[in-house]
């Protein structure tokens, strides 16, 4: 058997050659990392339960027509996505202030914004991924007007989505984090949700205690990694067998 060929290795995911054209291999690691990879270390059963959990909301976003690279799972730790061309912008929601807008702003964790805002974050490892403005992204050519439009519309979409599956089983979604990507039909360019949705990329709390079920837990050492990921997953009745 040929091997199979590594497109890009990241610092949670590895992406392989699809079987057909335009098609990925989206492989889930154990790996856990914070803080720009300063912290790191390896979470045994992390990437299972990210792959399906990204498989949940990334084919339950698809099934209301909101356009996400996700084609099928493939196994407990791959997936098989649409190949895309990405945005170098990380597109944030809010909900509630927690993390970065807590500490830039002056806002105490867990204050409800008065709406949902979207900050823009250009992907650069080297720079620690900084907040930029529109006139940033306008002026460097990262988007075009029409991208920033569609990629608000899709991210505030991605919110009410993951805002109402989330409070059905009794989660606060604060915030989160997608990457959106190009697809071209013949001359007509689209953009989708790409890379992952799961713990990893949100701040999830229970409603009722305030519990962190996200990589929180990891980056303040606040207990078990996976367990508050296992539990997320068993209250979607996602992975129903998991402990
Ligand atoms: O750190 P900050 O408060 O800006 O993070 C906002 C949201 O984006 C959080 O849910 C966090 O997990 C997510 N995020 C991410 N990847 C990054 C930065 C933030 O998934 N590189």
């Amino acid at each position: 058997m040929a091997r199979r060929n590594k497109i890009y290795e990241g610092k949670a995911k590895i992406l392989y050659e699809g079987p057909e054209p335009g098609t990925l291999v989206q492989y889930f690691k154990d790996d856990a990392t914070a803080f720009n990879a300063e912290k790191h270390d390896v979470i045994d059963g992390k990437g299972v339960l990210n792959n399906r959990l990204s498989e949940y909301f990334m084919s339950g976003l698809n099934n209301i027509g909101v356009p996400t690279h996700f084609i099928r799972r493939l196994n407990m730790r791959e997936q098989l996505i649409r190949a895309v061309e990405i945005i170098p912008l990380e597109v944030v929601v809010r909900n509630v202030a927690a993390g970065s807008i807590s500490k830039r702003l002056g806002i105490e964790e867990g204050t409800a914004l008065p709406r949902p805002i979207v900050e823009f974050y250009f992907k650069d490892d080297k720079l620690g991924d900084p907040l930029v403005s529109e006139e940033h992204i306008l002026a460097f050519g990262w988007a075009t007007h029409q991208d920033l439009d569609d990629m608000v519309a899709l991210a505030l979409r991605v919110n009410d989505f993951m805002s109402g599956v989330m409070l059905g089983v009794g989660i606060k979604l604060v915030d989160f984090k997608i990457e959106i990507g190009r697809v071209y039909d013949g001359d007509f360019q689209r953009l989708i949700v790409a890379d992952e949705i799961s713990p990893d990329s949100c701040r999830l709390w229970d409603m009722k205690t305030g519990k962190k079920l996200d990589k929180d837990v990891f980056r303040r050492d606040l207990g078990n990694l996976s367990d508050a990921y296992t539990e997320v997953a068993r209250r979607l009745g996602v992975m129903p067998n998991a402990a």
